[in-house]
């Protein structure tokens, strides 16, 4: 097994009449086609008895409800791509898409599929000899515990050797996030006071007010601690509790990123709240009684020297008071109290780094008010950054797969690392606490917060820069707000 260094001449991707593929694969591949960036056979590979029409058919569909104009892309993503049916069970279907794949020799397969099903299509595979050479890109969840994750390790690595696997967690591909190494490593400023002498507490929030939609089934099998916490929420808190990379390269990330989480300390039931939306139960594909969580509320330590005793205040959930994406970092205050408006906790400076629905980082700081009295107000200074040309999180992933660019992907020692994290409290938990849609979550998470000023709700319609989408470019933009930041406290 030898990992291929070439570009892939070849896209497979399993799970065509699926979801994923409808919501994501097709998009990015019409965007890849319209920047003139995909130029090998694309084959889509189900059981759902189509032709090669019907997937054209389907991407044509799903391009279209993405904004795709561009027809010419189309025309050309639809001569490159083709379709095999088949039961992923029967070797005939891999012997087809061999003879669909032509004299492909460095395949790229995309498991766009429940993992339940990665072992049978790695299997069916490398019974064809399909693997040879190739790349395989995974979904996640990857595994849905410790022991999974290490399981289907074992039966990826049978046939992929570790530079050839490609573990997709999307959150990779946002420029919101690759932002959060880059801003951290690029300035000089922040290194003297990113440590626990300086940082009291930190906050991640990942907010949705949307409900399952329609994925009742999969939520089921999942919950927002393996479906956001685990994954999209542990990579921003590996980017940003990492040490500074030993050296340029993104094997130095991974690395440094694996570090962490195997520095997270395991969770404890008394860390975790979980939360129900009402209505869930309802939801198709969810039980009567279901006990899986729609939120959850974390509060995490990193046994690091740098980090020791900050604790990190973490949550996610479904059908909340907003769409939102924020993650605050809290500085101490100053050690002795000069000014009688300096006394509350929540007057510290802080550095916010918004990441949904628009990219924003703020620095807080006091400001006196004119006047005789030495008070004052926290004011923000304000980077905002945009660009209407940004990649969707898919396209660049699958382009950098196809690549063979592992920089925006996890490695197995970080995946199971995570797991570990998580893996007891996946088990002995709380039952799920109700919460009405459009709140915060269950009241009982406030505790989880409390002894740090509790949660900082996110705003809920934070207001560009207005300059700041005036060049099709991408661009920062800086300004002061000139009022009290809307800092809330909960
Ligand atoms: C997915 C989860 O991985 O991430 C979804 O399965 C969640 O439940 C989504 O809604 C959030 O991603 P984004 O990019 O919309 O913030």
């Amino acid at each position: 097994m030898t990992a291929p260094k070439a570009h892939a001449d070849a896209l497979v991707f399993f799970g065509a009449s699926g979801d994923l593929a409808r919501k994501q694969i097709f998009p990015a591949l019409h965007a890849m086609a319209a920047a003139g960036e995909l130029n090998v056979p694309i084959v889509g590979v189900a059981s759902s008895g189509w032709s090669g029409e019907d997937l054209r058919e389907r991407a044509r569909e799903s391009v279209l409800a993405h904004g795709g104009t561009d027809d010419e892309a189309f025309a050309h993503l639809a001569s490159l791509l083709t379709y095999v049916d088949g039961d992923y069970r029967d070797e005939s279907t891999f012997v087809r898409l061999r003879d669909a794949l032509g004299g492909a020799k460095h395949p790229a397969h995309y498991l766009a599929i429940p993992p339940s099903l990665f072992g049978t299509v790695i299997a069916g595979l490398k019974g064809v000899g399909l693997h040879e050479g190739a790349r395989v890109i995974v979904e996640k969840p990857f595994g849905r515990d410790l022991e999974s994750a290490r399981e289907l390790d074992v039966v990826v690595a049978s046939a992929f050797p570790e530079e050839s696997i490609f573990r997709i967690d999307h959150y990779l591909g946002k420029d919101e996030i690759m932002n959060l190494l880059y801003f951290r490593f690029a300035n000089s400023f922040l290194e003297p006071v990113w440590n626990r002498d300086h940082i009291d507490h930190v906050e991640v929030t990942l907010a949705e007010d949307f409900g399952v939609q329609g994925r009742g089934a999969f939520y089921e099998s999942a919950g927002a601690l393996r479906d956001v916490v685990e994954n999209h929420i542990f990579q921003i808190v590996a980017l940003l509790a990492m040490e500074p990379p030993a050296y340029q390269g993104y094997a130095a990330v991974q690395q440094a990123k694996e570090s962490v989480f195997r520095s997270m300390r395991p969770l404890e039931p008394s860390c975790l709240v979980r939360g129900q939306f009402d209505g869930y139960r309802d939801e198709e594909g969810v039980a009567a009684d279901s006990d899986i969580e729609t939120f959850a509320a974390v509060r995490l330590f990193i046994d690091s020297w740098r980090w020791e005793g900050v604790p990190w205040l973490l949550r996610t959930g479904k059908m909340l008071h907003a769409t939102a994406g924020e993650v605050m970092v809290f500085f101490k205050r100053p050690p002795q109290v000069l000014f009688d408006d300096s006394r509350d906790g929540e007057n510290s400076n802080y550095l916010r780094f918004r990441l949904s629905p628009i990219s924003e980082i703020a620095l807080a700081a006091r400001v006196k008010t004119p006047g005789e009295e030495f008070t004052g107000t926290q004011q923000e200074f304000v980077l905002h950054t945009e660009s209407p040309l940004e990649r969707a999180p898919y396209e660049r992933l699958l382009a950098g797969a196809m690549a063979g660019d592992s920089a925006l992907f996890t490695s197995r020692g970080s995946v199971e690392a995570a797991w570990r994290v998580v893996d007891d409290v996946l088990v002995h938990h709380d039952a799920a606490l109700p919460y009405a849609p459009g709140t915060w979550g269950p009241a009982e998470a406030d505790a989880l917060a409390a002894p740090w000023g509790g949660w900082h709700q996110p705003a809920v319609s934070p207001t560009p820069s207005p300059t700041a989408t005036a060049s099709p470019t991408a661009q920062t933009t800086a300004q002061t707000t000139a009022q009290t930041t809307a800092q809330e406290k909960s």
